[in-house]
């Protein structure tokens, strides 16, 4: 990879955050000479407007990869490990939004405004980490910086889409249901690949994947572990609840950060202001703080009812919201990619 322009494909572009991916990579301008759009065969043949001319979709395989530079996967975790690997082979960088390789002791698992400095350790694979767990740590990192973080304690709000577009036709379906009085069928969540189903319209599930033999979820250990590799801090205690409302778009989380330090509340608030990525919307005098229909569509992190624990002077709550789909994904995704492609335009 030495040009200044990059041959690009999407794995999974026509789903909630491939399509965010490709609509990015057009606002963004990305150094683009050609744009692959991969997906299964269900939808391959599909035609998808980029600048202007139509990309036809084409069904993913192990020979798709060849002269592509970089390689953005959101397919699902299976798909990232059978194609990833070619992908390198053909010279790709992989950035991967699944959960496949995130753990991976060689894979640098990322989030720009936290750990960017890590991106050169890759090889060949570049992990995006879990949505609910971007937006935390992002908005973290600066009180981690001045005072170092002892335990996390946050329990998430999640919007459907972070389960892809069945589950957003799924949350629309049932509600006009509900609202005419008709039977719910629930078919997708909480986990599509679960037998059991429960009704997400008018509804909070505690369930975001699979439990886990110490009964918490499998998205409740990814933020778990996700977030110490992330901060590179392995001492940080982060214990989670991970719950799916009916929001379409944008999670929000309550997070409860006890630091190793003491702290003045009108520090911690200039140090999320300044925070790159993050917007303080925080003025309980005027009813204002983060909501998940004003982040949607935004690629930033808000925070806002940012409170001392009247007990402990070290802690502080916190309300974190953001769009699952971009910061929580595509985002995030996009942002590496354009590292890569300063870091490889200055090298050439
Ligand atoms: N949604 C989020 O907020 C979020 C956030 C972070 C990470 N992620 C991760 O990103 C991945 C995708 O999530 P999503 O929400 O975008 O799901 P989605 O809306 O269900 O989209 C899935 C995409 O994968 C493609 N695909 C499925 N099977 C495939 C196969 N055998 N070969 C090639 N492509 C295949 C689909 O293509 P077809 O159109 O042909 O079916 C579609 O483009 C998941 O691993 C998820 O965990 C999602």
């Amino acid at each position: 990879m030495s040009n200044q322009f990059f041959n690009v494909a999407v794995v999974g572009a026509t789903g909630a955050v491939g399509q965010q991916i490709v609509r990015l990579l057009e606002e963004r301008d990305f150094p683009i000479k050609t744009l692959k759009l991969l997906s299964s065969a269900r939808s391959a043949g599909k035609k998808v407007l980029f600048k202007g001319s139509e990309v036809t979709v084409e069904e993913a395989t192990p020979d798709s990869f060849a002269d592509v530079d970089i390689a953005l996967f959101s397919a699902g975790g299976d798909i990232s490990k059978a194609l990833a690997p070619h992908a390198v082979r053909h010279g790709a960088v992989c950035i991967d939004n699944t959960n496949a390789y995130r753990m991976d002791p060689d894979t640098p698992l990322i989030v720009p405004e936290v750990n960017a400095h890590r991106i050169a350790d890759h090889k060949g694979i570049i992990a995006n980490p879990n949505c609910s767990t971007i937006q935390m740590v992002a908005a973290l990192k600066p009180l981690q910086d001045r005072y170092g973080i002892d335990r996390i304690i946050v329990s998430t709000y999640q919007a459907v889409s972070g389960a892809g577009n069945q589950a957003i036709e799924e949350l629309k379906r049932q509600s006009q249901a509900v609202l005419a009085g008709e039977d719910v069928q629930p078919d997708i969540l909480p986990v599509g690949a679960l037998p059991i189903k429960h009704q997400i319209a008018f509804n909070a599930i505690p369930q975001i994947d699979k439990f886990q033999d110490n009964g918490y979820t499998l998205e409740e250990m990814k933020m778990v572990r996700e977030t110490k590799k992330i901060m590179e801090d392995d001492s940080i205690k982060v214990t989670t609840t991970c719950v799916r409302i009916p929001v379409v778009y944008g999670h929000s989380e309550s997070v409860y950060v006890e630091l190793k330090q003491d702290a003045d509340l009108s520090d911690v608030k200039q140090l999320l202001q300044d925070a790159p990525g993050i917007t303080l919307v925080d003025d309980p005098s005027n009813q204002s703080y983060p909501l998940a229909t004003e982040a949607a569509g935004q690629n930033d992190v808000f925070v806002g009812r940012v409170r001392c624990d009247l007990d402990n002077p070290r802690a502080f709550n916190m309300w974190i919201v953001s769009d699952n789909l971009l910061k929580g994904a595509a985002w995030n995704a996009v942002q590496i990619a354009e590292i890569i492609a300063a870091k490889t335009a200055v090298n050439s």
